[in-house]
Order: C-alpha cells, then sequence, then structure tokens
C-alpha cells in the first residue's frame, strides 16, 4: 500500500482489510486463557448448589482427600463485598447462608494439580434444609413463593402511546396471540476462564477470557476492597463470547482473585464445557401476549403487548435485557397507540443473561409471529399486512422516536423477496405440496435492531478511547473494547487509518488491559463500530491535530511525513496522546420514567425470507434457502460484515429450531455438546447475505450496530415458513419435530371432528 493519504487509503474503511489478529489466529501463535501459565500456578475449581433453594446447614470435608494440600475459600474469605457488582447488588459471589439456584457457587478450592480437583469437589458434603422453589414464569408471577424482593420482579417497564383503550370499539378485526422463546446456550467454542494474581503492592491483576475489562474491575473493587488503582483486568485473546462473557467473567475472575488472595499464589479456573453450560447465563426465556385492533384494510389501529422474561434467581442484567425487549416489541411497524407492559421475573434458575440480541429476538420473534395471526384475520398475503403497517420516515415508534432517515421498508421488502424468488415459489409449493410428504414454505420477517446503548445510556457511560503515536511513527488505538472474533480490531484500524490518511498496517490495537487502556465502555449492543469507532475517528484527528499545532506537519502530508513527525513529536515530549470523550449529540430526548423518546441513536433495518422444507414422516423441517437483507449503515468491512450475518443467522436457525435446554429442577439437564444440539455447516442452507448503505449521521464514517442484528429475524422467518408448508401455526421456538408431530396430530384431529360436525355449528 501506497500511504499516501487521497485516494488510495480513502477506500480502507469498506474495504475487506484482513483481520489484524487473524495470522496469529490461524497459526496458532494466539495465546488463549488457557495456554497460559505463571510459576506456582494453583489450579481452582467450584463447589456448588446441589439443589434450587434452600438454607445451608452444614458442610463436611469428606474422607479420601488430603485436605491440608487444598486452599479452600469461603463467603466468610471475602474482605471486601460479598457480591458481583453489576446494577444492583444482588448476586453474592459466594453463597453464605441460602443458595437460590442449582450450581450457585458456595466454595472455592485450589490446588497445585488440576487433576486432583474434581475428587475434592466431590467430597465436600452439604447439608441444606430444603425450601420451596420456582421453575416457571407463570408460577413467579402468581408469586405462589417469593424467591426475590416482595413481588418476584426485578423489573418492569410501561410505554403508553396514544390511547389504546379507544380502539377497540373502532376496530374491525381484534386479534390475540401468545408467543414463546426458550432459554439459548451462548456455546462459544472457548468456555469461560481467568487467571488471578495476588501481590500485596500490586494488588489484584486477572487476565481472561472476557468482554468488558472494566466490568470486572467494578466487581473486583467492591469485592476484594481493594482501590480501583490496585484492581488491573486483562482481556487475552478470547474465542468466542455472543454476550455470554458480558458479565459472567466478573462471577470467575472474583473467584479466581478470592483464591489468589488467600493463597498467595496465582490462580487459574478454567471450565469445561459442562460446568460452563450448566452454571454460566443463558439467554431469557420469554412469554408474550399480543392483542391488536386492526381496521378492515389491515391498519394497525393499537395494541397490548405483555411481555414477560425469566430472569433466573438473581437480577444480573435482567433490566436492561428487559428494556431492549419492551423497546422492540412493536417490530418495524407503526403503531398510533399502544400499550406495553413488561416485567423480569425471578425463578430458581442460574440467572439469564446477555447473548446476541439481547431480549430483541425475543419481542421480535413474537411480533413477527402475530403478524402472521393479523394477515390471516385481514385475509392479506405476510407481505402485504406487512406493507401496509410499516414504519415510514417522519412516523414515530412505539417510544415516540422520530424515524428521521430516509429508511423504506417497502423497498427492502421487495427487493428481498425479489432475491428469494418468493412469489414464483409460493405459487410452486401450493401446487406441489399436497403431492408428497416433504412440505415446503416461504416465510418473511420484517425487524429493526437499536444500534448502542439504550436512551440515555451513552451518555451515563460517557466513554473515553485514545490514539497514540509511538516512537517507531506507528499509530495505536487504545480502548477497552474487546476482540472476539466479531472483528473490533480490525474495524476501528481501518477507522484510525481513514482519519489519518495511513496505511492500514500502520495502526495497531493495544492490548484491553485496564490499566493501559481507558474505558471506552463495555463491548456489547452493536455499539463499539459506531460509538467507538466514532471517538477513534476523533482522537486520531486530535493527534494530527497536536502534530500540526506543533509545527511538526502540515495539514494534508504524507503517511512518510505523518511518520517522521510522529517520532519527532515522541522524541521531544516522550509520549503523543490524544482521547476523545462521547458527548451526546443534539436534540437526543429520552425520558426513563416514562420510556418515551429516542430510544436510540440509529436503527438498523432487515427483511430476512426462509425457505424450508418440513418432512412429514421424520417431523424434522430442513432451512434450503435464506436471504438475509439488511440496511447497517455504512458497510466498515464486507467479508467481516457478511461472517457477522452468516453467524448470526446459524445461531438464530439454531434457535429457532435445534437448540432446547432441558430443565429439570431449575438445572440443565443437557450441558452436553452431544444432547443440547446446535446447527453444523451440514444442517445450514448456503445463507444468502446483502447490504443496503443509508449511511448514518451518528457513527463513524456512517456505521451502525451489525452484531446483534442478524439473531433477530430467522426464528420467525423460518417458523413462518414452517406454517407456510403445514397451515399449522407454531408459536413457540425452539420448534423441535415432536412439537411439528403434535401440532400435525392435532390438526389431523381437528379436522377429522369438523369433518363429521354439520355445517354451521361451528
Ligand atoms: Mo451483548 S448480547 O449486548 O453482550
Amino acid at each position: 500500500m501506497g500511504g499516501v493519504s487521497g485516494s488510495q487509503t480513502e477506500h480502507i474503511v469498506g474495504s475487506s482489510a484482513p483481520r489484524k489478529e487473524g495470522r496469529d489466529k490461524v497459526s496458532g501463535c494466539a495465546r488463549y486463557i488457557d495456554d497460559l501459565s505463571f510459576p506456582h500456578m494453583l489450579y481452582g475449581a467450584t463447589v456448588r448448589s446441589q439443589i434450587p433453594r434452600g438454607k445451608i446447614k452444614k458442610i463436611d470435608f469428606g474422607p479420601g482427600v488430603a485436605w491440608n494440600e487444598f486452599v479452600i475459600v469461603s463467603a466468610k474469605d471475602i474482605p471486601g463485598r460479598n457480591w458481583v457488582a453489576l446494577i444492583e447488588n444482588d448476586q453474592p459471589c459466594l453463597a453464605a447462608d441460602v443458595v437460590n439456584h442449582p450450581e450457585e457457587a458456595i466454595l472455592l478450592l485450589a490446588h497445585p494439580r488440576r487433576h486432583a480437583l474434581p475428587k475434592a469437589v466431590a467430597a465436600v458434603e452439604i447439608e441444606y434444609e430444603a425450601l420451596p422453589a420456582v421453575f416457571t414464569m407463570d408460577s413467579s408471577e402468581r408469586q405462589e413463593q417469593i424467591i426475590w424482593g416482595t413481588d418476584n420482579v426485578f423489573k418492569s417497564y410501561r410505554i403508553e402511546k396514544g390511547d389504546v383503550d379507544s380502539v377497540w370499539a373502532k376496530a374491525d378485526y381484534i386479534v390475540e396471540g401468545e408467543y414463546s422463546t426458550g432459554a439459548q446456550e451462548q456455546l462459544y467454542i472457548e468456555t469461560n476462564g481467568v487467571i488471578a494474581a495476588f501481590d500485596a503492592e500490586k494488588g489484584i491483576t486477572v487476565w481472561g477470557s472476557l468482554q468488558c475489562p472494566y466490568y470486572v474491575h467494578k466487581a473486583l473493587v467492591e469485592l476484594c476492597g481493594l482501590p480501583e488503582d490496585k484492581v488491573r483486568v486483562v482481556q487475552t485473546e478470547t474465542g468466542g463470547a455472543f454476550g455470554g462473557k458480558e458479565d459472567y467473567p466478573s462471577m470467575i475472575a472474583a473467584h479466581a482473585s478470592l483464591l489468589a488472595m488467600k493463597a498467595g499464589r496465582p490462580v487459574k479456573i478454567i471450565y469445561d464445557r459442562a460446568e460452563d453450560m450448566a452454571a454460566t447465563t443463558k439467554r431469557h426465556p420469554s412469554r408474550t401476549r399480543h392483542r391488536t385492533a386492526l381496521s378492515k384494510d389491515g391498519k394497525i389501529l393499537g395494541g397490548e403487548i405483555d411481555l414477560v422474561i425469566d430472569g433466573g434467581a438473581y437480577m444480573t442484567l435482567s433490566p436492561v435485557v428487559l428494556s431492549r425487549a419492551t423497546i422492540h416489541a412493536g417490530g418495524p411497524y407503526y403503531w398510533p397507540n399502544v400499550r406495553v407492559r413488561a416485567k423480569a421475573v425471578a425463578t430458581n434458575t442460574p440467572p439469564h443473561g446477555a447473548f446476541r440480541g439481547f431480549g430483541a429476538p425475543q419481542a421480535l420473534f413474537a411480533i413477527e409471529r402475530h403478524m402472521e395471526r393479523l394477515a390471516r384475520a385481514v385475509g392479506l398475503s405476510p407481505a402485504e399486512i406487512r406493507r401496509r403497517n410499516f414504519l415510514q420516515p417522519g412516523q414515530t415508534t412505539i417510544t415516540e422516536q422520530v424515524i428521521n432517515e430516509p429508511i423504506d421498508l417497502g423497498k427492502l421488502l421487495d427487493r428481498a423477496l425479489g432475491l428469494a424468488d418468493y412469489e414464483q415459489k409460493k405459487r410452486r409449493f401450493a401446487k406441489e405440496n399436497p403431492l408428497g410428504s416433504e412440505k415446503k414454505g416461504m416465510g418473511i420477517a420484517a425487524f429493526l435492531h437499536g444500534a448502542g446503548f439504550t436512551g440515555s445510556g451513552e451518555r451515563h457511560l460517557a466513554s473515553v478511547v485514545g490514539v497514540e503515536g509511538s516512537a517507531d511513527g506507528g499509530v495505536k488505538v487504545l480502548v477497552s473494547s474487546t476482540e472476539f472474533g466479531q472483528g473490533t480490531n480490525t474495524v476501528l484500524c481501518q477507522i484510525a487509518a481513514e482519519a489519518l490518511g495511513l496505511p492500514y498496517e500502520d495502526v495497531t490495537m493495544a492490548r484491553p488491559d485496564t490499566g493501559e487502556v481507558p474505558n471506552s465502555g463495555p463491548t456489547v449492543a452493536s455499539r463499539t463500530a459506531m460509538v467507538v469507532g466514532k471517538l477513534v475517528a476523533s482522537a486520531a484527528l486530535g493527534l494530527k491535530q497536536t502534530l500540526v499545532a506543533a509545527g511538526l506537519l502540515k495539514g494534508n502530508g504524507t503517511a512518510a511525513e505523518f511518520r517522521a513527525a510522529c517520532r519527532a513529536y515522541v522524541a521531544a515530549h516522550q509520549r503523543l496522546r490524544s482521547l476523545a470523550r462521547y458527548e451526546s449529540p443534539e436534540g437526543i430526548y429520552w425520558d426513563d420514567q416514562k420510556y418515551r423518546g429516542e430510544a436510540y441513536a440509529a436503527f438498523t433495518w432487515a427483511i430476512y425470507v426462509a425457505e424450508v422444507t418440513v418432512n412429514l414422516t421424520s417431523y424434522s423441517t430442513r432451512v434450503d434457502d435464506f436471504v438475509a437483507l439488511q440496511e447497517v449503515g455504512r458497510v466498515m468491512n464486507p467479508v467481516l460484515a457478511r461472517g457477522q450475518i452468516l453467524g448470526g443467522v446459524a445461531q438464530g436457525i439454531g434457535f429457532a429450531l435445534y437448540e432446547k435446554v432441558e430443565w429439570r429442577e431449575g438445572r440443565m439437564a443437557n450441558s452436553q455438546m452431544t444432547n443440547y444440539t446446535i446447527p453444523t455447516s451440514a444442517d445450514l442452507p448456503a445463507v444468502r447475505v446483502f447490504f443496503e448503505e443509508l449511511g448514518n449521521r451518528y457513527g463513524a464514517f456512517g456505521a451502525k450496530g451489525i452484531g446483534e442484528l442478524p439473531m433477530d429475524g430467522p426464528a420467525p422467518a423460518v417458523v413462518n415458513a414452517v406454517e407456510d408448508a403445514l397451515g399449522i401455526p407454531f408459536d413457540s421456538v425452539p420448534l423441535l419435530p415432536e412439537s411439528i408431530f403434535e401440532g400435525v396430530e392435532r390438526a389431523a384431529a381437528w379436522r377429522a371432528t369438523t369433518a363429521r360436525t354439520p355445517a354451521g355449528v361451528r
């Protein structure tokens, strides 16, 4: 690359620059947490609750174990506060007197030999006084047992737009439906793991596989009772996260830190797959009820939406997951009147947490299934009912946010249907389906996803990023934003290179280390390219201005001149660093009480079309073709963007058709990859990915978020296609062959009954 500012470097953003860490990953040089070790390091393990709820009466250390070789930590050893600091500090780091879910951590053990641990964990005998437990949202809502607070409710929200109570009398149709979604395991390739080391002078240092170094930092400060500068958190190469390493790493880092403080030696904890699946967070199960008033031409007049998510035993992230679910509950449609009532309730299962989409996939599954029911009621096609209700520029969302970008969802729909050959295939399947035991169908999902933190979230985060010029003339990006496979390193380097007119190769990333980098916020909420990227561009420009002000660089210097200026500046001043802090765009208004206003700085938009075959011998469903068309602002890196969509669609198809958590008394019974089934490449179609690019005035070079969006659409598109194939509506996911079997049997029985019933009776 020439490296001259101007035409050549203008193409870095928008080009498929190779992954910054890609070479290390494919050559095996990348070092994940379990590749690292320290001299005299111990291995840690966790003794967990065997029951869902109860009082801890007695702990015995059973025979056959040399207990004097072990470091043992209980809640009594916690120097600071016994909680994992997050939103509200209700989750203990170690259970002291009571347990509230299976797998809750009670004791920690450490030993020099990893293989000595399982036997010791099994030899700890805990006597409980069992208390009645709550396993379903229904039972939690009925308050048969109060297991959290005074009413089992972690959080509730209410949105009121217009006057819903007035619409029912005017409605030509009133349509009701209930929709539910199950838990889903993130199933990152690399399980959770950390190493903690304690030094009386330097304090605690933790290295680990994680998304949010400063979340872990905050948790350790409170747990260890240490000042902020005595806690350091370093992200190591991370093999996937998907939200699953948003809050849980604070827990495992806390455990390793407690052991390291007591042992005076570094401690490593790595979960095996079964422990990771059973004990750590999953997607919140949900139940959504819709009641909608329609005009005779299929226009939504108004509706009531009641949404409940299952938070598990402690609050953790449930309020924010619920917030995103609430705001996405209306889908990409115009509601002149709407009431949304949403709540997150407690059950005695491990806390549910972040998973790609963060509440939106649950809410969007409900509305996109409900749209099919509305279509049937009015006698319109699935495409037409959506077209008549799509949000238009100038209209407002359910939080009364004005759509002020020129999005044309009707056009997006036309393009997606054309790409999928939708109409022709529908006609063909209608002819062919009666003939064989394989039924084919087409399904549509239309949806939106808010990019960045909700409401005033970004203002509260007040993220800071740094860009540094080094002695060799290169540029380094300093952020706490982490790479876990999605492309953070690459895209942020592209942005800095573009802003400075430098070759991509001249820009590198600092390791996310709270001792080295400013807090650019958590790597969540589809915010990194858009929000952090914008700050990187602005910090980069600040760097350039510093060089210009120092008289070392002219406005539009070449890359070589930039490098020389950097070198000269660092030689004279030791350090060349520019910081940028987030500032709220003008005119952003959000009311946290009324849940009204600008919920997100930008929305991304998508139409997905699924083609499926349901086999009526095996009752299995296969996705034959999948068109994913989305508007995500400027596409920063086409190869990475496409990868994000492919991965999200794969996880979405898993959510729809494969992935079922079997719960037994609050515990995941199928915590293995042999019995928790996810789709493999053999189960997936060649997903066809298309983009539209409207741009975005808030994001770096027009970027919006892309990470979560593709998780939202596949489940409703696939289940809508199954309905099209069989003529049977299914309203919950995962939709496994046994559910299809039952649905087909029920429909056959119903047809037999109606056939015997004289006309007019039904
Ligand atoms: Mo993500 S689900 O916002 O960690």
